[in-house]
């Protein structure tokens, strides 16, 4: 089972097992971390916006479209980090992922 960590908003670090399959949104979601989701994963709302480490940029897909119009309409956008959590999905790759929450909008 994949290993995520994350540091929340309160800058909290987390070790949080992840299940294949899962979107990244899902898994800070389903442990309670404070991420809004509000849209529920559609990629229409950019409240499940993350910071992913540098070292794993490379690592994760590709952006499409509508993630980065989204995104680079965010007050807290970071072109090199950023990313919506409910567009990235968790598989064996991704074991060890370093990511924080960014703030809310
Ligand atoms: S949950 Fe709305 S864009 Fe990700």
């Amino acid at each position: 089972m994949p290993k995520i960590y994350v540091t929340d908003r309160n800058g909290e670090k987390h070790d949080l097992d992840a299940d294949a399959g899962d979107s990244l949104m899902e898994v800070i979601r389903d442990n309670d971390l404070d991420i809004e989701a509000i849209c529920g994963g559609c990629c229409s709302c950019a409240t499940c916006h993350v910071y992913i480490d540098q070292e794993w940029r490379d690592r994760i897909n590709e952006m499409s479209d509508e993630e980065i119009e989204l995104l680079e309409d965010e007050q807290y956008y970071v072109e090199s980090e950023s990313r919506l959590s409910c567009q990235i999905f968790i598989d064996d790759k991704l074991d060890g992922l370093v990511l924080k929450v960014a703030p809310p909008a």
